[in-house]
């Protein structure tokens, strides 16, 4: 049944869309906590958690709950007006979610994909700065969009559509280099007429192979970006909201603008880019035209939804927890792992956890393995050299229990 499905879908969706090759074919069906099924009612336990999305697990009754009451009050908005007559849930997460952020980044705006939430700061930091460059980091990943394109460093995500892209206004500079580099790039950019708006970096990078810098490099990043009145941006689209045990790395590092994405709507389309409220206002007041937004921009039902995400993950400790069993996740994997043929590296933070093989691509045949043996991970690193894993932030400790021997049996295969 799986493999029908994947020939509807070959013959009906753009080829880039899905990766279709999979054998044995995996179609998703149902989904619970961190378990799911295919259309074969085969079951998998979910290390992947939607690329980080479903913070909470798949079908969780807070989120249940939400949907049961907007599905079964017959007036329940679903759609609004976004940028001209705002929705009450739209309102709730704004509020809510300004409240836990670090109290300087007290305004934001909202979109629907991390990408579109990277898109904000980085029109946010030219109508802020009046300057048009952008420094990024080697290995970076920001989305496709493309706007921000030039800002992710992957250059087969690029290649077709240079000719586009304002390549000579970005920098790239390695990640976690000695903050020099980045002071030249600043002046580099400055001598050439167009000065540095913002410095954009991922606190933890994450499709690069959960790549971990030094905390102090990140506040030298914050300082250099203050003396040289460059703003800083922290894309926290996959890392924040308690994914790395903290909901946002701006409480550690003084970054200006965050954006935020993935785990926000609790599974609907939801992000946001918030900032200090000086930089934010460089945005004029919406006379009845907004200069950026979106049809559904600020979604009611994903508010809504995000909301109680947001919520559930603030009041049940999850942030915490996601710390704490992450050491636990990471312990587990380096006493089982370390050693072992092919095996390089274990690492990460909180439930952000990389395992790094010593070849190019054998995270994929590794993912590969995994799939029979029913444990979804996902490749990461720039060349496909490792492993994710990025779990429900309440992911059961007897489903951990369930998949380390799975994965160490996978990684044994790969001798
Ligand atoms: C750090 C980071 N920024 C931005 C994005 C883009 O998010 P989206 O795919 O929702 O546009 C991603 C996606 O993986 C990401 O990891």
């Amino acid at each position: 049944m799986n493999h029908e499905w994947m020939q509807k879908l070959q013959k009906w969706e753009c080829r880039d869309s899905t990766y279709q090759a999979a054998e044995p074919a995996l179609v998703f069906a149902r989904a619970k906590g961190s378990r799911i099924w295919d259309a074969e009612g085969r079951e998998y336990i979910d290390l992947c958690a939607g690329f980080g999305v479903t913070a909470l697990g798949h079908n969780n009754p807070t989120q249940r709950a939400v949907f049961e009451r907007s599905f079964s009050d017959e007036s329940a908005i679903i759609h609004g007006m976004g940028d001209v007559y705002p929705s009450i849930d739209k309102i709730l997460l704004l509020e809510y979610l300004g409240q836990q952020l670090p109290q300087r980044l007290n305004r934001g705006a909202l979109a629907l994909s991390g990408g579109q939430a990277v898109e904000i700061a980085v029109k946010t930091a030219q109508i802020a700065t009046k300057r048009s460059g952008f420094i990024c980091f080697k290995d970076g990943y920001h989305g496709l969009d493309l706007g921000i394109l030039p800002l992710t460093s992957r250059a087969d995500f690029k290649a077709p559509f240079v000719e586009w892209m304002p390549s000579h206004l970005v920098t790239e500079v390695e990640y976690a280099c000695p903050m020099a580099q980045v002071e030249e790039a600043i002046d580099q950019q400055k001598k050439a007429g167009f000065g540095t708006a913002a410095i954009i970096v991922e606190a933890i990078q994450g499709r690069a192979g959960i790549r971990v810098p030094p905390l102090a490099w990140l506040s030298s990043l914050a300082e250099l970006c203050r003396a040289k009145s460059v703003l800083l941006i922290f894309d926290e689209v996959f890392t924040g909201l308690g994914r790395i045990g903290t909901l946002s790395s701006a409480f550690a590092v003084e970054a200006d603008l965050i954006c935020l994405g993935k785990a926000l709507g609790g599974g609907l389309p939801l992000s946001a880019c918030f900032g200090r409220g000086d930089v934010m206002d460089a945005w004029p007041q919406n006379q009845g035209e907004a200069l950026h937004t979106g049809t559904f921009f600020g979604h009611p039902l994903s508010c809504r939804l995000g909301l109680a995400t947001l919520q559930a993950i603030v009041t049940e400790g999850l942030v915490e927890r996601s710390m704490n069993f992450g050491e636990v996740m990471q312990a587990d994997l380096k006493r089982e792992l370390i050693g072992l043929p092919h095996v390089k590296d274990v690492r990460g933070q909180g439930l952000m956890i990389g395992l790094e093989l010593d070849e190019k691509g054998l995270g994929a045949v590794l993912m590969d393995r995994l799939r029979p043996l029913g444990v979804i991970a996902l490749a990461s690193g720039s060349f496909g050299e490792g492993i994710s894993l990025t779990p429900a932030l309440n992911f059961p400790e007897k489903d951990w229990q369930e998949a380390l021997p799975l994965i160490k049996q996978a990684v044994i295969s790969l001798a």
